[in-house]
C-alpha cells in the first residue's frame, strides 16, 4: 500500500519538479515566512524538512539553524532542493532521500522536524507523527503547514453531516485534480492527532491562500476532461463545497479559489521520571 502509493508520488512528482522550484504558493506562500517567525529557530539547531519538494521550506529555516536535512521520496525534487541550496549559498542544507512513514534517522536526532503543503499526501498520518516524535530530541520542535479540509467555523450553519459531506468532497476535489492526493483532514484532526502522539501544541493558526486555478492544474498536467470536471465542480458543483471554496473570476476572466493552511507548532512531551 505505501510502496504504491510512493510510486504514485514519484510518477507525478518527478516531472513537476521544476514548476514547484517557480510556483509562487509554494516559493513565496505567505505561511513560509510564518512557519519561522512561530517556530524561533535557535542557531545550534539540527533540523529536518520531510517531503521538501523543491526545498522551499528547508531554505528559510537554513539560515536560522546548524545544519538542515531537505528530505523527500522523490529524487526530481531533491535536484531541484540541491539547486536552490546552492542558489542562495546554503552551505548548511544538505539533501536525503526519506518516506515520511519511515525517516532514515536515528531515534532523538533533531532539535526541529517541519513539513509543509505535504502531509495530505503521506498513506498514514499516524504513523507520519510517531515517526517524527522518534527522530525528535525530548522537548523538539514539530512544525505542520498543509492544506486543511472545512470545519463548523469555515462553514457557519452547516449540519455535522454536510461537513463530513464537505470534508469527503473537498479531498475527492484535490484528489481528481492529483491521484497522489491522500486526505487532508479539518484542523482539529490534526491537533488531536498530535496530541495523542505525545505532542504539545504550542502555536496554532489557519490562513486563506489564494489560488489561480490554471497554474493550479498545470503543475499536475490535468487532462483536459479533468480541467473540465474540476472547473464544472467550481462552478455548479456542491453548495457547501463551493462557499469553502470560493471561486471567483479575476478582473481578467482567470479563475481563482481559495484554499485553507493550518499552521501548528508543536514540541514533543515526555512523561518526567
Ligand atoms: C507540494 S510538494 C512539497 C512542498 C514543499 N514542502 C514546500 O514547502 O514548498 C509535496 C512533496 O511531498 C513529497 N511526498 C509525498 N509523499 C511523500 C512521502 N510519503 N514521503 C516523503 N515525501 C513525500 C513529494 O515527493 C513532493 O515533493
Amino acid at each position: 500500500m505505501t510502496k504504491d502509493s510512493d510510486a504514485v508520488v514519484r510518477s507525478k512528482f518527478g516531472p513537476a519538479a521544476a514548476d514547484y522550484a517557480t510556483s509562487e504558493v509554494h516559493a513565496k506562500g505567505e505561511s513560509l515566512a510564518r512557519i519561522v517567525e512561530l517556530v524561533a529557530p535557535q542557531k545550534t539547531w539540527v533540523a529536518l524538512d520531510v517531503a521538501t519538494g523543491a526545498g522551499h521550506t528547508a531554505a528559510v529555516f537554513a539560515p536560522h539553524v546548524a545544519t538542515v536535512i531537505a528530505s523527500d521520496i522523490t529524487d526530481e525534487m531533491l535536484k531541484e532542493a540541491a539547486k536552490l541550496a546552492t542558489a542562495r549559498g546554503l552551505a548548511n542544507m544538505s539533501t536525503a532521500t526519506a518516506s515520511a512513514s519511515a525517516l532514515p534517522f536515528p531515534n532523538e536526532s533533531f532539535d526541529l522536524v517541519c513539513c509543509r503543503l505535504a502531509a495530505h499526501h503521506f498513506p498514514d498520518l499516524e504513523k507520519f507523527v510517531a515517526e517524527v516524535r522518534r527522530v525528535l530530541k525530548k522537548g523538539g520542535r514539530f512544525a505542520l503547514v498543509d492544506n486543511v479540509a472545512p470545519d463548523q467555523e469555515r462553514l457557519p450553519g452547516a449540519s455535522v453531516s454536510d461537513i463530513d459531506e464537505t470534508i469527503r468532497t473537498y479531498n475527492a476535489f484535490e484528489k481528481l485534480r492529483d491521484p497522489s492526493h491522500g486526505f487532508a483532514p479539518p484542523p482539529e484532526h490534526w491537533c488531536d492527532l498530535l496530541r495523542a502522539a505525545g505532542f504539545e501544541i504550542v502555536a496554532h493558526e489557519q490562513m486563506e491562500k489564494e489560488l489561480a486555478f490554471e497554474p493550479w492544474v498545470e503543475r499536475m498536467r490535468c487532462t483536459p476532461a479533468v480541467i473540465a470536471d474540476l472547473k464544472r465542480i467550481l462552478d455548479s458543483g456542491p453548495g457547501h463545497l463551493r462557499s469553502f471554496l470560493k471561486p471567483r473570476l479575476d478582473e481578467n476572466g482567470a479563475l481563482h479559489f481559495t484554499l485553507q493552511e493550518l499552521l501548528l507548532v508543536t514540541d514533543r512531551t515526555d512523561p518526567t521520571e
